[in-house]
């Protein structure tokens, strides 16, 4: 048993990757080891066989490989047609890739507010920001939970609208037993090492059960080239990395199990703070949540004053996002003003994600909860 002093000076990062990498090592360094002595680092038979395993998992028909999950978003624009003039309507409350993605592919974010519960994008907001210029939606399925795809689905089908979905946080987790990225025309994965599958670098995927489209995918990303030296379309490079892919192939084995831990944390969490004027994760009974980070929400200014006393403690906390994009400088030319995404702005306000990684012990998750209860 340690004693309170040696608890307190013990460091509860949000993420331990090194843990990761010490459960796995032996298998991962084989991995690498194997694509350096072939010396084939660039579309080589990792990649393949990580889009058929990526793919079956997701339970969608076809993967192809990517240099990020950024890249996958504008791809996957651009392989459904999106072009100059056209709007996507998404939510603000998600990592500006999601947003920068649609200015990228040269069309306009329309921005629509979020359910407060979930924290993901709102069907009936939806509905309200449907233009003529309108041609795609992308619902982000944020911290691990699949927003209400049914009603989003319906939705796109009624106004002839395509769904592009970013499951960059989400790889795993379901809706209605169907698996994120499964389910909209393509699905958008990001292997960022901090991410539930995560590679020693960039990487992303797209999932799809469309032929078309994963053969345009898979053309635009070398250059729009189907042969050496033939040119159909513009593309870009945006391949992913075969070393990447091999070690991806390891980790994706132990997916599964860790979304599992992640899930246990996730519930200590939410036993402990019963009773508390903590709000912790809602999921619908009808969401598998894979927990990419543990949300919960305190009001400011209580919530800044809350993290600044876990840094005291050694514990590391952090806000998912603290500006909606709609408030950024960047999209300060789209015209939004403070009010217009209300239940957006008070997310931003008010959420913080705590420790949930797989390694986290209980020990530790007890001394954040004992942190947080005794602040005031
Ligand atoms: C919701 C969301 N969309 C897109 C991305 C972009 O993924 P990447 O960092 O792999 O480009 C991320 C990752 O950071 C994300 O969290």
């Amino acid at each position: 048993m340690k004693t309170e002093k040696e608890q307190q000076v013990k460091h509860i990062p949000l993420l331990d990757l090194k843990e990761q990498y010490r459960s796995v090592r032996s298998e991962i360094d084989e991995a690498v080891k194997r694509v350096i002595d072939e010396q084939n680092f660039i579309m080589g038979e990792d990649v393949k066989l990580l889009e058929k395993e990526v793919a079956a998992y997701c339970g969608a028909r076809f993967g192809v490989g990517l240099s990020s999950g950024t890249d996958a978003l504008i791809l996957a624009l651009k392989a459904i047609g999106i072009k100059e003039g056209d709007e996507v309507i998404t939510t603000p409350f998600t990592f500006i890739a999601t947003a920068g993605a649609i200015t990228n592919a040269g069309a306009k974010p329309v921005f629509c507010d979020i359910e407060l519960k979930t924290y993901n994008i709102s069907p009936e907001e939806i509905k309200k920001k449907i233009t003529k210029r309108t041609k795609a939606i992308i619902p982000v399925h944020l911290y691990g939970q699949c927003a209400d795809m049914d009603e989003i689905l319906k939705i796109a089908k009624e106004n002839d609208l395509k769904v592009i979905e970013d499951a960059a946080q989400a790889i795993g987790a379901s809706y209605k037993g169907c698996k994120a990225g499964s389910m909209g025309d393509i699905g958008c994965i990001s292997f960022f090492p901090s991410k539930n599958l995560g590679a020693f670098g960039d990487g992303g995927m797209v999932v799809t059960n469309n032929k078309e489209l994963a053969d345009l995918i898979s053309i635009l990303r070398v250059h729009g080239s189907s042969s050496r030296y033939v040119h159909s379309v513009i593309g870009t490079n945006s391949r992913l990395d075969n070393l990447q892919a091999a070690i991806l192939r390891v980790k994706l084995k132990y997916l599964d199990s860790w979304a599992k831990k992640r899930q246990q944390n996730a519930d200590i969490y939410n036993d402990l703070f019963k009773g508390t004027d903590i709000v912790t994760p809602y999921t619908p009974p009808h969401n598998i949540h894979v927990y990419h980070q543990y949300v919960i929400k305190v009001d400011k200014p209580h919530r800044d004053a809350l993290i600044e006393r876990l840094v005291k403690s050694g514990i590391e906390s952090r806000v998912y996002y603290p500006i909606p994009l709609h408030l950024q400088k960047c999209y300060q030319f789209l015209g939004y003003k403070t009010g217009d995404l209300p239940n957006s702005e008070a997310a931003s306000g008010s959420v913080m994600a705590l420790p949930v990684y797989p390694e986290l012990s209980r020990e530790d998750i007890l001394r954040v909860v004992k942190v947080i209860s005794s602040f005031r």
